[in-house]
């Protein structure tokens, strides 16, 4: 608690505004607790048939809410990395295993779904990004482009990557149109809702996220936007056996673990044979505080988002660089005048960030858009309040007129 403890972001912090903050509900820490100290192993049904029943519980809670068809299930992964490589190599079974794979993703994509491609073994020309066009979305027609060249250069593209969410900008893409892509072509879509998904408990997540059901497989992080402790990331596949026809593998030594479909073995559905109990945080935290209690936790992060967007239209020197989008905004601070380089904004803003997080106001983050360096929030957490959002915007308005003075020359010292 003295030494190693705080030497650790508080990811938890209501101005932990940074990546993708994680605000876990009191429920879902338990849960884990009694996981551990219970030491489930859910690997298969005669292991562990409560908890395996449970988890089925609560992936069909998931699969409702996505609105996938009964035939969907999946199950809990360590977290969204995991859960995009489950779903390649389910997408290269279903693929029947081409010579030369390929995966094609736009350059929004996150880097997990280009190492889990690695993993799988698509080498490095296989791995087709597409410019994405002004608002950060993968273009359909760009892609049927790609798939047709990637064929003609020899390739057999297995999947494709889109996303419901972006953890740049928050950019959803044009889901519909993409499906259209992907079921003309006969190619497995993945999309990575990982931090976005469970925006589909809210009216504006559910029109944001519309299509999102006609993937082939979607991941999903409960440890994101469902406040629930690392870690508890998921894979929906829309047939579960696809799933089990990719991972299923017999050993002598587990054949008193066969009872039937009917008694699943999460082992057959992901790449960990021993698996801890995630299922619970999920189930306890929902039990306690209801669903309505998360969505309204959803809209509020994404409606603060959006005051923050109005916040920095309306100040002078910010400039909004993407809309905000699912609870996350990039803008930065932009003084008048001629000779403002991009390379010197990029200082500028840099200096903004540093001072803004040694100041203690809160946790923020850097990306770069097209080229261009941005300051970002990514505001998730159920406790974070407007006040926490515009006493950060406001700061970082206030320390750029201070840095700018300063970087111009022109900063004198008061007497
Ligand atoms: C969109 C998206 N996909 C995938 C990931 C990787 O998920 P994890 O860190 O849970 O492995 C993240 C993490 O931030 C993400 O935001």
């Amino acid at each position: 608690m003295r030494d190693v403890l705080p030497v650790a972001a508080r990811v938890d912090h209501p101005r932990f505004l940074a990546f993708v903050p994680s605000a876990p509900t009191w429920p879902g820490v338990i849960a884990d607790y009694l996981a551990a100290g219970f030491n489930i192993f859910q690997g298969t049904w005669l292991g562990s048939g409560g908890p395996s029943q449970l988890e089925l519980v609560v992936i069909d809670w998931f699969r409702q809410w996505i609105g996938y068809p009964e035939t969907a299930g999946g199950l809990f992964t360590s977290g969204g990395s995991a859960a995009i490589l489950d779903a390649l190599v389910a997408a290269r079974e279903a693929a029947g295993w081409p010579e030369r794979p390929a995966v094609i993703l736009g350059d929004q994509t996150h880097s997990a779904f280009r190492r889990a491609a690695r993993i799988v073994g698509i080498r490095p020309d296989g791995i087709v990004v597409v410019p994405t066009d002004t608002s950060f979305r993968l273009d359909p027609g760009a892609l049927a482009a790609a798939l047709t060249t990637a064929r003609e250069c020899g390739l057999s593209p297995i999947a494709v990557c889109a996303n419901a969410g972006t953890t740049n900008t928050g950019a959803v893409d044009p889901l519909p149109a993409i499906a259209d892509v992907c079921v003309q072509e006969k190619i497995w879509l993945h999309v990575d809702a990982a931090y976005g998904g469970f925006a589909v408990l809210t009216p504006e997540g559910r029109r944001l996220l519309a299509g999102i059901e006609r993937a082939d497989s979607i991941s999903l992080d409960a440890h994101k936007w469902l406040f629930q402790p690392f870690e508890a990331g998921c894979l929906l596949v829309r047939d579960v056996a696809t799933l089990v026809r990719a991972f299923a593998v017999d050993a002598d030594y587990l054949q008193d673990t066969k009872l039937g479909m009917e008694h699943v073995n999460f082992a057959d559905r992901g790449y960990q044979l021993t698996r801890s109990f995630r299922a619970l945080k999920v189930w306890m935290s929902i039990q306690t505080f209801g669903l309505a209690r998360f969505r309204a936790a959803i809209a509020q992060a994404i409606e603060l988002a959006a005051l923050a967007g109005r916040l920095i239209e309306e100040t002078e020197g910010l400039e909004l660089l993407s809309p905000p989008s699912l609870g996350i905004v990039c803008f930065r601070f932009r003084p008048p005048g001629a000779g403002w380089t991009e390379e010197r904004l990029g200082t500028l803003n840099e200096a903004i960030q540093v001072r803004v997080i040694a100041s203690g106001t809160a946790m923020i983050s850097s990306t770069r858009l097209h080229g261009r360096y941005a300051l970002r929030l990514c505001v998730l957490s159920h406790q974070t309040t407007l006040e926490d959002v515009r006493g950060t915007v406001l700061r970082i308005a206030a320390l750029g007129r201070e840095l700018e003075l300063e970087l111009s020359g022109n900063f004198h010292c008061p007497e």
